[in-house]
């Protein structure tokens, strides 16, 4: 069973290695990020951000279950060129509730195989293209939050604060592992697939 972990959770600054084997778990673990994604109302999730090592995340813009047909899966993806840039508001599951605008490229070109193994490339603009940019970010232990700049750090200080003291307390008694025994378990899981 796989659930969103939340910041400041040690695996969300792991940087993702490239799958290659994808096998039937794996395709088990795609079919239950969608539906974590569609219970949080997000329309991007990363590996990372339910504890898993690798290089890959879904998508789907319309963020339901009832559009399966825009549902995309962008594995070992490399971001090929980006264009432009354009500032927009940011959000993020693992950091519920916390919202803040990030100035990024407007357009991406973008490669990664899909759950069939195929290899696609997307041009996107605009919504879709800042989304696999936050989601790239992810997989190389990027947070939108780290792209703020000085005003935005102060204005979202307070919010982070708060989740770090959560996170700490959960830690003391006993409800997440320490950050040594989550490191060795990414690390048998980066075993088993990269
Ligand atoms: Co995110």
């Amino acid at each position: 069973m796989l659930r969103i972990i939340e910041y400041p959770h040690p695996t969300l600054r792991h940087v993702s290695k490239p799958l290659k084997r994808v096998d039937a778990e794996l395709h088990a673990h795609i079919r239950q990020m969608f539906e974590l994604m569609y219970e949080a109302k997000g329309i991007g999730l990363a590996a990372n951000q339910v504890d898993l090592p690798y290089r890959l995340f879904v998508v789907n813009l319309e963020a339901s279950p009832d559009s399966p047909e825009t549902e995309l899966v962008f594995i070992n993806p490399v971001i090929r060129q980006r264009k432009g840039s354009e500032e927009a508001e940011e959000g993020c599951l693992s950091i519920p509730g916390l919202y803040a605008p990030v100035t990024r490229p407007k357009s991406v070109i973008i490669s990664a195989y899909n759950d069939k193994g195929e290899e696609l490339t997307y041009e996107l603009d605009g919504l879709p293209a800042r989304v696999v940019q936050h989601e790239t970010d992810h997989l190389d232990g990027v947070l939108f939050i780290d792209k703020l700049g000085p005003t935005g750090q102060m204005s979202v200080r307070d919010q982070l604060d708060e989740f770090e003291i959560q996170y700490s307390q959960r830690r003391s008694s006993g409800q997440v592992p320490d950050d040594e025994s989550i490191a060795a378990r990414l690390a048998e899981l980066e075993s088993l697939r990269c």
